[in-house]
């Protein structure tokens, strides 16, 4: 598809998924707007962007009926990735804020819904998966798009919003209002990703040379980080080839192991000490890894970027773009808030 001259919405776009996405749109040729309200997002984050007059920025909070229906107007597209979402120890200890979730998503879909948006594409999450799927880190488990179905059981409030989300766009879309696509991101990260997520802290911690070395989780938890240039590009192949509504996994079948990416960012970063593993922290699913079939199949999208390779550019990248002393003046709140 060319983008070029498309009139494209993206919702959270200050973000670290959603200012990647906006890169890659702009690149293409597009006119993007991005509303935001820069609760966890960053201006800073779409820098380049701004400096060139390249997108339309607008602050606003989309739980607002009337910010909703001024974004949405005149767009054709819209990735809807604005969320009040934060890692995993944000998810379970602010549920309540997470509910807000329902009706930030309800208000964006019925103003797209309303203003003839052709195409609703959506920052959904492998927090949709039931928790009785993942269990046990010894089972060879791959979550397949299908294993989203009665009885539910989803992540937190955090996960049911965007089930909800995903079952009110079907719904839409089988009633021919209009397009859309769920996209199941697992485990993003990469640049510009803040450390409330499991790998940032741990990059984080090496950093400011804690000891011991904390991880949240006995270790065992198994994960399959999957690069934000990976998600992204799954996301436009997802918006180009998906109209009907359904969820889509966009994640590696890489299986790593906590305590084994604790221990590489240990030796990547040169800084060694005891791990302190603390079992009673959240720690989410204890084996949660993305069956990519269907995305192969219907988009040909397969990631691009291993995970030592994206692990070792991220840690690259915290480096030379962080200060120690900021980081560890902060660093409590920085793993538990967003
Ligand atoms: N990072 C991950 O691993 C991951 C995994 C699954 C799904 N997701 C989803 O991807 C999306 C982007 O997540 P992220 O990790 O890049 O960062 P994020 O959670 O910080 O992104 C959310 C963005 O939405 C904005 N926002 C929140 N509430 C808003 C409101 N009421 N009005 C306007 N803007 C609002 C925030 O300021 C932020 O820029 C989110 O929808 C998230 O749920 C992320």
């Amino acid at each position: 598809m060319n983008w070029a001259q498309h009139k494209i919405l993206v919702t959270g776009g200050a973000s670290f998924i959603g200012s990647h996405l906006v890169q890659a749109l702009v690149g293409r040729g597009a006119f993007v707007r991005v509303v935001d309200n820069l609760s966890s997002g960053k201006l800073s984050n779409l820098a380049h962007e701004l400096s060139a007059g390249a997108i339309e920025f607008i602050e606003g909070d989309l739980r607002e009926q009337e910010v909703a229906r001024h974004a949405v107007e005149g767009m054709e597209y819209v990735f809807h990735l604005a969320a009040d979402h934060g890692g995993r120890g944000y998810l379970e200890t602010h549920q309540a804020a997470c509910a807000g979730n329902l009706a930030l998503d309800g208000l964006v879909f019925l103003a797209c819904r309303e203003a003839g948006v052709e195409k609703v594409v959506y920052a959904s999450s492998g927090c949709v998966y039931p928790n009785f799927r993942q269990k046990h880190p010894k089972e060879l488990v791959y979550l397949k798009e299908d294993m989203v179905g009665p009885p539910y059981d989803a992540d937190n409030i955090y996960g049911y919003a965007k089930l909800m989300g995903e079952l009110t766009l079907q719904i839409y879309s089988q009633a021919r209002e209009m397009k859309a696509v769920s996209c199941r991101y697992f485990t993003a990260y990469g640049e510009r990703c803040k450390e409330d997520h499991a790998i940032m802290a741990m990059i984080a911690r090496a950093f400011v040379r804690q000891d011991p070395f904390e991880m949240w989780g006995t270790g065992e938890q198994i994960r399959n980080w999957t690069y934000v240039a990976d998600i992204v590009q799954g996301t436009i192949l997802a918006a180009e080839k998906i109209n009907d509504g359904r969820g889509i996994n966009l994640g590696t079948m890489e299986r790593t192991r906590v305590i084994e990416a604790a221990q590489e960012v240990q030796r990547y970063m040169g800084y060694s000490p005891q791990i302190e593993r603390l079992p009673n922290m959240p720690t989410g699913p204890y084996n949660r890894v993305a069956d990519n079939t269907l995305a192969k199949h219907l988009l040909g999208w397969e990631p691009q970027v291993r995970f030592l390779e994206g692990l070792h550019r991220t840690i690259d990248w915290y480096v030379a773009n962080h200060q120690r002393n900021e980081i560890a003046t902060g660093l409590e709140s920085l793993l538990n808030e967003r």
